[in-house]
């Protein structure tokens, strides 16, 4: 393990040691807090494994669900149950089968109107301040005891793309982007920064040949917004060997 300010890269063998790993942190955030816990979602590729583990009954029997509550870090314009809906990825994998539905807070993109993904963006972050119960976040009492999160090709993290106005906001809690700089390329709706600090636990989870690139320019240093991305609290990058660029390895 490497330590870089508040921030730690640990390395992993391969993809399925990865989702182990982050499902055992979950698990000790969830032991950590004997109230009400909340756990803030990925979408992407990386956590489908995570999210598969959390349903098996080793699992699934340890989590109280009724005190868990699941959010979502961003959201694309697509249908509720299209796949590349990452709320409905989450809800097929895992939340639809252990989670009461009360418990599940997901970004309202249905029945919003795509022309305006800030509106969506408003809604959602009435919904986090209710459930937090106060409108300004303080140093003491995160927002959310875990937050999970990727790290894209542009070196994006939720729907915060490099550049975008986006990645800027400090005052509101959740943002629409009009275009998303990736695919799919549809309206976005992402939790700005300091909402997303708000957190005991940031957790990336970056796996395969596909990151070494883009870690490799996020370990430089390079300005990105997954490098922006830190925890009031912790923040852990979970790497598997594979997507470890070669002058990284061994440390
Ligand atoms: C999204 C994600 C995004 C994702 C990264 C990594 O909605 O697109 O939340 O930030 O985490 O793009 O995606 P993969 O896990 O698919 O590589």
């Amino acid at each position: 393990m490497t330590g870089n300010g508040n921030r730690q890269i640990v390395t992993i063998a391969d993809p399925a040691a990865l989702a182990t790993a982050a499902a055992e942190r979950v698990m000790n955030r969830i032991a950590a807090n004997s109230g009400r816990v909340a756990i803030c979602l990925t979408g992407g590729s990386s956590p489908k494994q995570l999210y598969q583990l959390l349903a098996t009954d080793a699992y699934r029997s340890r989590i109280p669900w009724e005190r868990v509550h699941w959010f979502i870090g961003d959201e694309r314009f697509v249908p509720a149950g299209d796949p590349l809906n990452n709320m409905a990825m989450a809800r097929a994998t895992f939340l639809d089968r252990c989670a009461p539905a009360a418990n599940i807070h997901p970004i309202p993109t249905a029945t919003a109107d795509p022309a305006d993904p800030d509106r969506s963006a408003a809604l959602y972050e009435q919904e986090l301040r209710s459930f937090y119960g106060t409108d300004t976040l303080g140093q003491a009492r995160p927002l959310f005891d875990l937050v999970l999160m990727g790290v894209g090709p542009d070196g994006h993290t939720a729907s915060l793309f490099p550049g975008y106005p986006a990645v800027e906001e400090t005052a509101r809690w959740v943002v629409g982007v009009p275009k998303a700089n990736v695919e799919p390329f549809v309206p976005r709706v992402t939790l700005t920064l300091p909402t997303l600090a708000s957190c005991r636990e940031m957790l990336f989870e970056i796996a395969g040949p596909g990151k070494r690139t883009i870690l490799k320019r996020a370990l430089a240093g390079e300005n990105l917004p997954a490098n922006r991305a830190r925890s009031i609290g912790e923040t852990i990058w979970l790497v598997d060997r594979a997507a470890l660029p070669e002058d990284f390895r061994g440390q």
